[in-house]
């Protein structure tokens, strides 16, 4: 499928809301891609798709995980939003052809992080998390790092999602303390 095709089918699959949440984040993910030498284009495609099994329910995830060998961990088993991300990645493969493996993987993280997340994931996790319409305590600070600083903005989100997930006793995903930990590690250079 062409942009405008993925674009018409999404406009079909997803909320309004969500599908608005979308262009947001093509914004966000082309001007963060623009700042740090990513391409741009790249960016846009991923970040357009990124959502795209967000329209999924909790059993239609669980059976699209199992058929595809997807990890159901016992996090994702008791909150299957998690696996829109991983299941996002097969689908973009699946259903809108795109061959692109770091397009894939940025899906695959965009809602936990992961380990050794490339710029181009970095650009979708934060992209979606500062996109214009997020209003959540903490986000202009992050916006404003990510004039300039990529991992500094990183490891803001990082940290404000797992203090939120704490706070609101919902169950705390390992891809993620594992995103935060190695940005530590590589951005300090310790062993
Ligand atoms: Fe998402
Ligand atoms: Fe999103």
């Amino acid at each position: 499928m062409n942009w405008n095709e993925i674009e018409a089918d999404l406009e079909k699959m997803l909320t309004p809301k969500r599908f608005r949440h979308t262009l947001n984040v093509v914004e966000a993910a082309e001007k963060l891609a623009r700042d740090f030498g990513c391409d741009p284009d790249q960016a846009r495609l991923a970040a357009l798709l990124h959502d795209c099994a967000k329209n999924l329910t909790d059993a239609q995830l669980l059976d699209w995980a199992k058929q595809h060998q997807i990890k159901i961990d016992r996090v994702s088993q008791n909150d299957p939003q998690l696996l829109h991300g991983p299941v996002g990645a097969v689908l973009v493969r699946d259903r809108y052809g795109i061959k692109d493996a770091a397009i894939q993987k940025a899906i695959d993280c965009h809602t936990t992080g992961c380990k050794n997340m490339s710029s181009l994931d970095k650009i979708i996790y934060l992209a979606d998390y500062i996109e214009k319409d997020r209003s959540f305590p903490g986000v202009e600070t992050i916006r404003q790092m990510a004039e300039t600083d990529l991992d500094g903005a990183m490891m803001m989100a990082l940290t404000n999602s797992i203090c939120h997930v704490a706070q609101t006793g919902a169950l705390l995903h390992k891809r993620t303390i594992d995103a935060r930990n190695d940005l530590i590690i590589k951005t300090r250079n310790l062993k």
